[in-house]
């Protein structure tokens, strides 16, 4: 399917992906594709930290986030032991609420917030001020004046203007607030792919080849309000291959060899960003933290080797890499629909207003039946959703048993991040809760909205 300003473009009519195949067991669970806690019962049914996801939607309706919170911890903690030395802020926009939050704070890591909203709720949760990380294109006088005021650790710096805004804030107050420059190194990694540019046509950042990143760094140092630390790059999204970060570390480190050659600082921080893979299918092979600290590594301390420069604090951003593959999303079947023999559409109570990654970027997730296990045989289906768009759809392709019906409850995993953040209310339908689950016990953590949350907005 092709995306299309006035809807879906339907080109793919009755094919599928060619790694896709029939698999050997319609209920066999993919080890990587799932919460470390999910199971298959003895009777068929998915259990997650032993709770029984049949009881799960009971409890709490379906469609439902359901987050195995050993799992996210466990992730936040690889990260940290694979970064020893560094700062692991994870990147609140994939998912954030205060339980959250308080998990990601509690296992040692820091926190990204790039609007009031998620600073609002990162300090409602009670995370140390320093620990925050302020990202963001276009702060306002409003947020970058309460980032000050809550003492934030760091702001990213992200335009001339923002420069400006900032130094005259803190001169009002006094303070001399730490920031990062966000240089854009003309590198664009996506999933298996990177292109290594010289012009950088985005909004994101100063543009290290046009100059401007150079101009920031020197007039942030010579009017000395600021207290420079470093240099930021962020490439991109759904990395699994580390070159583009060799490319990018190579280029900002010249920027900061530039630096000191020509005002005599040695900037201490370096943060190389986010964006690190997960597996939303059977063809995703996500590198292990570790793995990733070593070649990151490698090529930072090249890269300064060759520049002279005092390998530099490092800090990352992982967002996707710490919540994606922690939860799983429960729908219930409504319709089941067969097309001329062309594919079979399964209807679920959620779609787009949950998930609108399958029809913003083309994304491709998994699915299973969550309630039973079948012993049918496996059919080539196109999970949807329930909004009047033909571009509703959950997941693309995907091989379900052929006895699905309406009723039985379908699982798609890998909807931590970049779902219920990005989730709205289209059609009015009230966006999904989530419910941590850890040893045996569930927790609502975002509860379902009403009808009434939605009619409360409308004081027409
Ligand atoms: C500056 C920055 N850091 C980190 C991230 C997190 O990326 P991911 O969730 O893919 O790790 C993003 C995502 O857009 C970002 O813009």
């Amino acid at each position: 399917m092709r995306a299309h300003e006035a809807g879906a473009l339907h080109g793919d009519i009755g094919s599928r992906p060619p790694w896709l195949r029939p698999p050997g067991d319609v209920n066999a669970l993919v080890p990587q594709l799932w919460p470390r806690n999910v199971t298959r019962a003895a009777d068929g049914a998915l259990a997650v930290a032993g709770l029984d996801v049949r009881d799960l939607a009971a409890e709490y309706g379906t469609p439902v986030y359901v987050l195995d919170e050993d799992d996210l911890r466990s992730r936040c903690r690889d990260f940290r032991a694979a970064f020893p030395d560094a700062d692991v802020y994870y990147a609140g926009k994939a998912f954030l609420c205060r339980a959250v939050v308080r998990m990601i704070a509690e296992e040692g890591l820091f926190l990204d917030v790039c609007t009031g909203g998620e600073l609002a709720t990162a300090l409602s949760a009670g995370m140390p001020p320093e620990r925050l990380g302020f990202h963001g294109n276009n702060k306002s006088v409003a947020e970058l004046s309460r980032a000050l005021d809550a003492g934030v650790g760091r702001i990213i710096l992200d335009s001339f203007t923002e420069i400006d805004r900032l130094t005259a804030l803190a001169r009002e107050r006094g303070v001399r607030p730490r920031v990062l420059i966000r240089v854009t190194v003309g590198v664009e990694a996506h999933t298996h792919e990177f292109i290594a540019t010289a012009h950088e046509d985005q909004k994101f950042g100063f543009s290290l080849a046009g100059g401007a990143a150079a101009a920031a760094a020197f007039k942030v140092i010579d009017e000395d309000v600021l207290e420079l630390r470093g240099l930021h790059s962020h490439i991109g999204s759904q990395i699994f291959d580390a070159s583009g970060f060799e490319v990018s570390a190579r280029r900002v480190l010249g920027l900061q060899a530039q630096i000191r050659d020509a005002r005599g600082v040695e900037l201490p921080e370096l943060d190389l960003g986010g964006g690190f893979g997960i597996a939303y299918t059977t063809q995703d092979d996500p590198a292990a933290p570790h793995d990733l600290a070593k070649r990151l590594r490698k090529i930072v301390d090249g890269e300064c080797a060759a520049e002279k420069l005092a390998v530099p604090h490092l800090s990352i951003e992982p967002g996707r890499a710490i919540v994606g593959p922690a939860v799983f999303t429960l729908y219930e079947v409504g319709t089941v629909k067969d097309v001329d023999g062309i594919r079979t559409y399964v209807s679920v109570d959620g779609g787009m207003s949950d998930n609108i990654r399958t029809a913003l970027y083309d994304a491709s997730y998994s699915a299973t039946v969550a309630n039973r296990a079948s012993t049918a045989e496996p059919l080539l289906a196109r999970v949807v959703g329930k909004h009047c768009e033909s571009g509703d759809i959950v997941v693309k392709d995907e091989f379900l048993p052929a006895d699905v019906q309406p009723g039985d409850l379908v699982a798609v995993p890998g909807t931590g991040a970049y779902c219920r953040s990005m989730a709205s209310n289209y059609n009015h339908v009230p966006r999904p809760p989530v419910v941590a689950v850890r040893d045996g016990r569930a927790r609502l953590i975002v509860r379902r909205e009403t009808e009434d949350d939605l009619l409360a907005l409308d004081v027409g």
